[in-house]
């Protein structure tokens, strides 16, 4: 940092100072974001437990150019450091102690915004249908898609136990194996506030969690309810085909009369993305309640 503030000139970036095309064409120009992630890439390589657990949305290679950045990663230094908790901003240079929160932030950034209490109406009709399920049966299979780290499904695991004490089966999945250990290890090492959050969560609670995409769902497992939270409609998954893979993989999933909640809190932006969704999965035989924000969708 001594060495850039003796070369550049201010304003260097701080918290709340707006990312111009000026100012980030400037921290291009010192200390391209390619070259930056290609080397965060090439550490992750070696201390995370295996080279695929470096979170996709950076999706960047070794190679250090522009085109091998991902279209997803923040298109320069300042970017970078605006999408992280504080304590990372404004820096290039980490302890190796601190190594492991810094790829738990980019796999979990706080724009995800995951976390408990997001969803309280959705959390209260899952109640009901926790109250409705004949106990005795067949134990009650939930499939979280897009879980993050774990926050909301143990959530409704917590809610689930209450009813259904052993008779209760959850599984989370993400495409980021850090979202998936942080899940299951009860650790947020990047946002300690949350992790008190995450680890009120006792180790005993029935769910699982794994790192799988939407798109790879086998349906070898049957479950009799689907909630998928913050996805559905929103950056990664909008396009037609996506949409069309993610309800056939769903009804490959859900057992015939099992139901999907959907629930996010994007911007009206994604609203037409959220109807196309329902609009065709109302197609596919499926009755609709709620609203684009907030729906069920009844398997018939
Ligand atoms: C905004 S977070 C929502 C987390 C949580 N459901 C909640 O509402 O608090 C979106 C999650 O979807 C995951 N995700 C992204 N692409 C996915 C895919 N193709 N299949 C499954 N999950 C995906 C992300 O890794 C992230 O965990």
């Amino acid at each position: 940092m001594a060495i850039w503030r003796r070369y550049a000139r201010p304003p260097w970036w701080g918290e709340g100072l707006v990312v111009s095309p000026r100012l980030r064409a400037f921290y291009e120009a010192c200390l391209p974001a390619a070259l930056f992630y290609a080397d965060l890439h090439c550490l992750g390589t070696h201390f995370l437990p295996s080279p695929s657990w470096f979170p996709a949305g950076f999706c960047v290679s070794q190679y250090h150019t522009a085109p091998s950045v991902g279209l997803s990663s923040p298109p320069s230094l300042p970017d970078f450091w605006a999408v992280l908790p504080h304590v990372f901003s404004g820096r290039v240079t980490f302890a190796a102690t601190e190594l492991l929160a810094l790829y738990c932030a980019l796999a979990d950034l706080p724009r995800f915004g995951t976390d408990s209490s997001r969803y309280p109406d959705q959390l209260s009709r899952l109640a009901d249908y926790f109250r409705q399920w004949p106990l005795g049966d067949q134990p009650m299979r939930l499939l979280d898609i897009g879980c993050g780290v774990g926050l909301n499904t143990l959530e409704i695991a917590a809610l689930g136990v209450e009813r259904l004490g052993s008779g209760l089966s959850i599984l989370g999945v993400t495409p980021e194996p850090l979202e998936v250990w942080m899940a299951e290890n009860r650790r947020l090492p990047h946002d300690p506030v949350r992790e008190l959050r995450l680890r009120r969560y006792p180790p005993e609670l029935p769910a699982r969690f794994r790192a799988e995409r939407f798109q790879e769902l086998s349906g070898e497992e049957a479950f009799d309810v689907i909630v998928c939270n913050g996805l559905a409609g929103g950056r990664f998954l909008h396009e037609c085909q996506d949409i069309a893979r993610f309800l056939e993989n769903c009804c490959r999933c859900l057992r015939p009369g099992g139901t999907i909640f959907l629930a996010n809190h994007f911007h009206d932006g994604c609203r037409s993305a959220c109807q196309r969704l329902l609009a065709e999965a109302a197609q596919r035989g499926f009755q609709i309640s709620g609203d684009w924000q907030d729906a069920c969708l009844q398997r018939m």
